[in-house]
């Protein structure tokens, strides 16, 4: 059954210029992309976003983090896309993740990792809402859907 989750490509990732080359990743993969777009992402924002963390030691630095430039948020859609982006995307520090994953490929910090994707259909849900309107999540088809 078909899912969806929400993913943000950093401000790292922007100023990296690594958004192209994310995104190339899920396309090839298979995977759909539902929704997209450029946007700030202000400090109440990034505080609803990280909520269920308010109480750990790095919640401040994700709220600055997430919130010190532009960012890309897209909507996926596809069977498994949950689990299949965060296996893509790799562990949360560049220096844990494995090589072939976007984090293990292109970073090393424990800060700065280019990428977030919802963890669970729950979240994802509660993220989706928080940076999409419905009319902004378009349904339609793949013409290589039975292929991928
Ligand atoms: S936990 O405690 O296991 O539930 O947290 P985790 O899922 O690993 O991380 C939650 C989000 O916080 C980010 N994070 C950090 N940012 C900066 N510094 C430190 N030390 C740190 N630890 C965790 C982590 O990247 C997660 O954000 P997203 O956007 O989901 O990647």
């Amino acid at each position: 059954m078909s899912e969806r989750t929400l993913i943000i490509i950093k401000p790292d990732g922007l100023q990296r210029r690594l958004a192209g080359e994310i995104i190339a990743r899920f396309e090839k993969k298979g995977l759909k992309i539902a929704a997209a777009k450029l946007m700030q992402v202000t400090p109440e924002l990034a505080k609803k976003h990280y909520a269920v963390h308010k109480d750990k030691y790095f919640f401040d630095r994700v709220v600055k983090y997430i919130s010190s430039g532009p960012v890309m948020v897209l909507v996926l859609e596809g069977e498994k896309v949950i689990e299949i982006t965060r296996k893509m995307m790799g562990a949360t520090f560049g220096y844990d993740a494995e090589a072939g994953t976007i984090r293990g490929d292109f970073g090393t910090s424990q800060t700065f990792n280019l990428i977030h994707g919802s963890d669970s259909p729950q979240s994802a849900e509660y993220e989706i809402g928080l940076y999409f309107k419905p009319d902004e999540i378009l349904d339609y088809k793949m013409p290589d859907a039975e292929w991928v």
